[in-house]
């Protein structure tokens, strides 16, 4: 499977933090954002990824994160022009999906919880079609939301709708197989302009072929997109890791469980990022306290 993510846009919400510096880049409490989707990807045991952000910002996510040898993954970069829309990721990833299937996690998304892993992994086994996620939000206005029949079956999916019929939100990770690509080059921009991922999903389901999971109640979803937003994840993420105990979206040590990459190398990573709790947690982690 390979895996995209999406990490363009002009984060216009977030101006002037955004003015000059990608939104993906801005950090949460003690690390980027981007951090947080990538920790998705390789707890997916993605290894090829491709990150896709505006021509402004190229350079600095390719001097964040290089070839992606580091981490024992291989990252690729692609500029989209024009935030056209985030179903556009297939289109301008045509050739790097190949025939594979695919993960798409919005740069902006943050996900945590007990029950995640499990969650991955099973939505990485599903082969056929496409598997999203439901979440039960108080603000459906603001995302794609998912109807459900009596049965729990879905009944309708729409993107920022004027009368939600549910509160569940569609959170920004997406699980397609090979057939996302002929999709995406076939949809429609919508009125505002752009090529939903909400329209993706409904060609899928007009087709029998969307699975929609609901988050277990332990997960904690947050998409990142406004100042209150950036602000709520930060002090979520510093109270999870207060204590030391744990440290969210640890790529390192993401890449180091999975088997990408060495002790060793997982050490070279903690002694850089020595005079950081996130270095410093790192090395007790290679010491094994
Ligand atoms: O966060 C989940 C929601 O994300 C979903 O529930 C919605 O169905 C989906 O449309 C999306 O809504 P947003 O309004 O939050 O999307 P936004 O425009 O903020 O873009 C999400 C991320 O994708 C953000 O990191 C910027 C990036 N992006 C977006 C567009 C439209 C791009 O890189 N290129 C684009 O063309």
């Amino acid at each position: 499977m390979k895996g995209i993510v999406l990490a363009g846009g002009k984060a216009s919400r977030l101006y002037p933090a955004t003015l000059v510096c990608s939104k993906q880049l801005l950090n949460v409490y003690d690390k980027p954002m981007i951090y947080y989707p990538l920790s998705i990807l390789l707890e997916c045991n993605v290894r090829e990824i491709l990150i896709i952000c505006n021509s402004l910002n190229l350079a600095l996510f390719k001097n964040l994160f290089k070839t992606g040898e580091d981490l024992g993954v291989k990252f690729s970069y692609i500029v989209q022009k024009e935030a056209r829309g985030i179903a556009d990721a297939f289109i301008l990833g045509e050739e790097f999906i190949g025939k594979d299937d695919v993960c798409l996690v919005l740069g902006d998304n943050f996900i945590y919880g007990n029950s995640l892993k499990s969650t991955l992994s099973e939505a990485v086994k599903n082969k056929e079609g496409a598997v999203v996620f439901g979440f039960h939000v108080e603000n459906p206005y603001a995302y794609g939301i998912v109807e459900f029949d009596e049965n729990g079956n879905v009944r309708s999916i729409e993107e920022k709708p004027q009368k939600p019929k549910s509160n569940y939100a569609v959170p920004g990770l997406y699980f397609y197989d090979n057939d996302v690509v002929n999709i995406a080059k076939k949809i429609k921009p919508s009125a505002r302009g752009e090529l939903e991922i909400t329209t993706v999903n409904e060609e899928y389901l007009k087709k029998g072929r969307l699975k929609v999971k609901l988050f277990e109640k332990d997960i904690e979803w947050k998409d990142m997109g406004t100042h209150e937003d950036l602000l709520k994840a930060s002090n979520f993420v510093r109270e999870k890791q207060s204590g030391g105990k744990e440290l969210i979206a640890c790529i390192e040590e993401i890449a180091y469980e999975k088997g990408f990459i060495n002790k060793s190398t997982l050490l070279k990573h903690g002694e850089n990022l020595s005079k950081t709790e996130y270095g410093q947690h790192i090395l007790k982690f290679v010491e094994g306290k």
